[in-house]
């Protein structure tokens, strides 16, 4: 039976082009096949907006659409269909990840059943939490090798990832293209929150800038190098990675940059005034990730916490991933205008 789904249809040349965008920004809906429109091509897609800030940036022209999709055969279906519950896991590298749910039973289910979907797959995970300042999620093994080490692809990149030392969001990777179209080359980019890179070398694959990545998490920067090593080839930019401590940086760095990004969602409002002592004189951006409920007023929490002497203007928040039924990841653009030198 065919399934209804919003999608997005694109000139039979762009194809694989959006094909490789929705897929490394987490928009492709899984398990429907590709329809053939005339002369074009239709993909079915799970977010309609996220897919429309994809393919804005990319230059191709699309058109959003619904229609009826073919499902694949049964080895692609979508979990909820196999498993009722379980609807969906977010897969890095060889690795899947489910979010936890109290029936174990159901669980192990899910994982057989994904390892069955994916042969690639060589270990399933529950999360039950993310823990403490490095952000490191805490999982159980449910199906396949205790492993925990794997490579991952993301916008054309390849990434060491380390579950067991350093965070890592497979959803971030649109957003991580989504910053690098807004970078400018010769921009001096500060990555307050690097993690193990994902925003700077995304970034310097983009733009001629240069970017400095810190984290307080000495692991995470181990592997932040490895990755700028690994993709050094295909990098424009310049990437430096440092391991310190983001609220005292500006006692360490005599650097300034016009572009920050700070992703660090449930604490980054409490470095924005060391962010504010970094900023280079002029018009610079400050790229703010916060963790809120939906009826929160964020604006005027962001406003009551910068507390720098210069002008500013906050953006309106852009939903970036829903954490929970009432929470999600929010990114707001601070425009600041530094009058006097910091
Ligand atoms: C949400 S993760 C960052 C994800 C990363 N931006 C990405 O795109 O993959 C938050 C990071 O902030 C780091 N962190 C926490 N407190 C910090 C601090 N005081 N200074 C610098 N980094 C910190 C954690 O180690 C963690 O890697």
């Amino acid at each position: 039976m065919d399934v209804i789904s919003n999608c997005v249809c694109v000139n039979k040349k762009d194809a694989k082009k959006v094909l490789d965008i929705l897929k490394n920004g987490n928009a492709l809906r899984s398990g429907l096949k590709p329809k053939r429109i005339e002369d074009k091509i239709a993909f079915a897609v799970s977010q309609v907006e996220l897919t429309r800030g994809l393919l804005e940036k990319s230059g191709v022209t699309f058109e959003i659409c619904k229609d009826s999709f073919e499902k694949y055969k049964y080895s692609f279906k979508r979990l909820s269909e196999v498993i009722p519950g379980i609807s969906s896991y977010l897969i890095i590298g060889d690795i899947a990840i489910i979010n936890y749910k109290k029936d174990m039973g159901l669980l192990k289910k899910a994982a057989r059943q994904i390892m069955e979907m994916n042969p690639r797959i060589k270990a399933v995970y529950a999360k039950t939490a993310t823990l403490g300042e490095f952000r490191i999620p805490e999982l159980i093994l449910l199906e396949g090798e205790d492993k925990r080490l794997t490579i991952h692809k993301e916008n054309g990149l390849r990434f060491y990832i380390d579950l067991a030392k350093a965070y890592f969001n497979p959803r971030l990777a649109g957003e991580h293209m989504r910053i690098a179209d807004l970078i400018d080359d010769g921009d001096s980019v500060l990555d307050m929150f690097t993690g193990i890179g994902g925003f700077s070398i995304n970034i310097a694959k983009k733009r001629k800038a240069n970017i400095l990545g810190v984290d307080i998490n000495p692991y995470a920067i181990y592997l932040a190098e490895r990755n700028y090593h690994i993709n050094k080839k295909i990098l424009k930019g310049d990437v430096t990675f440092m391991r310190a401590d983001s609220s005292r940086l500006d006692k360490i760095i005599a650097n300034k940059f016009n572009k920050i990004i700070m992703n660090n969602p449930t604490m980054s409002i409490n470095y924005l005034s060391s962010a504010c002592n970094l900023l280079e004189k002029g018009k610079s951006t400050i790229f703010l990730y916060v963790l809120e409920s939906k009826n929160s007023n964020i604006l005027n929490k962001i406003r009551g916490s910068i507390k720098c002497p210069y002008s500013f203007e906050v953006g309106k928040p852009r939903k970036v991933i829903e954490y929970s039924p009432s929470m999600s990841i929010y990114e707001i653009d601070i425009v600041m205008w530094v009058t006097i030198s910091p």
